[in-house]
């Protein structure tokens, strides 16, 4: 590997490491939110208190589909006068509205991270997406900011990144791009700048590979746009049938998923070309603003819920997706892993009072070093990974430069079988030393932490690394994740 300092492909943004919290499952309530004695719902220390420890730089929220189904009206007030709903998409079950606007708003303050309000297209109107907006953001007096002075907060909140609907395709309202590209139009007109805030218009982007959505909707609308939300979940499977499994899986359910997770590359190439014929000064964001695996939900859990264990796999899919992230920053400047607690990709799951952080928290933890750093362009060769009649580079990476001028390597090695040896060099850099250095691994390949061993598989001291003749040599075990801080 061959490390060229001078060379940059741009700043890490914090947003790549984003989150997202929908009315979904356990998400948030038994999720962010427990309940007290008296019955009402609270913030967990806990859960905030493992995040803020991971950094969040900013949290979407209320979906997900769960978005197109909402009206925020009903989630404002006493307790007692909101009503209750249907949660059809999300299990059927009852949602109270307990948690509304200004109890995720609290949210956003311990967690001291920046909103994503996603507004409601598919199903509501624009008088009440222009509403909502007023009654975040307004500052003087008008009539939103009186009811929200009423119900007990004076400041506006300021919130910044708005999206106008969530997978306006789907879920969202089942549009074809053409006309959700007339709506967004008409919605958005109605994002009016409040005091110091102008609103970051984030319209619904392309599932997966669906070029043409990004086309036409880039064509008909990409001047009000500022970003665009790309989807993209990683099965080992497929989505009509059987989505594959998140811990009885063999080599080949190893591979494709791997194989899947490495497909982030090829959509965000062809997304962005797309992007670059209506926009060449690259000023849309292409945010991925859902992203992660999604297996068969855990046996025995709540339909709908879509709550899944998250192993060694996860976590490596996870570290090689942030350095796809890491290639296409001049276009790609946000994305949500899908989803914080207790749904899909999490980072925490929690059961009952107890809670444990997942393999995938402990490779953003891995990967924190990188946020708001320089990425440096390299080159890498480290041979294939053969399986199911295909190959795969072994080894993915990350290399960054902080502030402080501390370069920071992630390795990882995908293959389950052979270890490899990496030798870095740092052209033009002579005397670098071994700062700290971290490792997440395991023996088997669906390695995970579970509630009577929450810390079976944590990141741990890395003695696999020295300098030779001026090279960084790294053995990488097999399956296992590397970060190297160098001074
Ligand atoms: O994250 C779960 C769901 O996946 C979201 O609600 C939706 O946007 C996507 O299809």
């Amino acid at each position: 590997m061959t490390v060229n300092p001078e060379e940059s492909n741009g700043t890490i943004s914090s947003h790549l490491y984003g989150h997202f919290a929908e009315h979904l499952g356990r998400g948030i309530y038994d999720g962010f939110w427990k309940k007290d004695a008296a019955g009402d719902y609270i913030i967990r220390d806990d859960v905030v208190a493992a995040m803020k420890e991971l950094g969040v730089p900013n949290l979407r929220w209320p979906g997900g589909c769960f978005a197109d189904y909402y009206f925020w009206e009903h989630g404002i007030g006493p307790k007692e006068d909101r009503p209750s709903v249907v949660n059809n998409l999300w299990g059927g079950v009852t949602e109270d509205n307990s948690v509304g606007t200004h109890e995720f708003m609290d949210l956003v303050a311990e967690l001291e991270t920046e909103p994503i309000v996603v507004g409601n297209v598919g199903s509501g109107t624009v008088e009440d997406m222009a509403n909502w907006w007023q009654y975040l953001n307004h500052p003087g007096e008008s009539p939103m900011s009186k009811l929200r002075a009423e119900n007990g907060r004076e400041e506006p909140w300021n919130v910044h990144f708005f999206g106008v609907g969530n997978e306006s395709w789907g879920c969202g309202g089942s549009m074809r791009p053409e006309y959700y590209a007339d709506l967004y139009r008409r919605f958005s007109t109605f994002l009016h700048a409040y005091g110091d805030v102008k609103p970051f218009r984030i319209a619904t982007g392309p599932a997966e590979d669906d070029y043409n959505w990004t086309e036409v909707v880039m064509e008909r609308a990409g001047d009000m746009i500022d970003g665009i939300d790309l989807h993209y979940y990683t099965l080992d499977g497929s989505w009509s049938t059987h989505k594959g499994q998140a811990v009885n899986f063999d080599e080949g359910g190893w591979f494709r998923l791997m194989k899947r997770a490495m497909f982030m590359d090829e959509l965000l190439t062809n997304h962005s070309a797309i992007m670059d014929e209506y926009d060449p000064e690259k000023r849309v964001w292409l945010i991925v603003g859902e992203w992660g695996t999604w297996h068969e939900q855990e046996e025995g859990s709540h339909p709908g819920f879509l709550y899944q264990q998250n192993t060694l796999r996860d976590a490596l899919t996870a570290s090689v997706t942030l350095d796809i992230f890491h290639q296409h920053l001049d276009r790609v400047k946000m994305a949500n892993i899908a989803q914080t607690i207790n749904v899909l990709q999490a980072m925490i799951l929690t059961d009952g009072e107890r809670m444990l952080r997942t393999p995938t928290y402990h490779t953003f933890d891995l990967y924190k070093p990188h946020r708001e750093a320089t990425a440096l362009a390299f080159e890498l060769e480290a041979g294939e990974y053969a399986g199911e009649g295909e190959t795969l580079p072994a080894v993915s990476a990350t290399v960054s430069k902080n502030e402080e001028g501390r370069i920071h390597v992630s390795l990882t090695n995908i293959d389950p079988n052979e270890a490899r040896t990496v030798e870095v060099s740092f052209d033009g850099i002579k005397k670098l030393k071994i700062k700290s250095a971290r490792i997440l691994t395991a023996e088997e390949m669906n390695a995970r932490n579970t509630f009577d061993a929450p810390d079976a598989l944590v990141p741990t001291e890395f003695e696999g690394a020295k300098f030779a003749k001026g090279k960084l040599v790294v053995s990488l075990p097999a399956k296992s994740l590397v970060t190297i801080g160098l001074e």
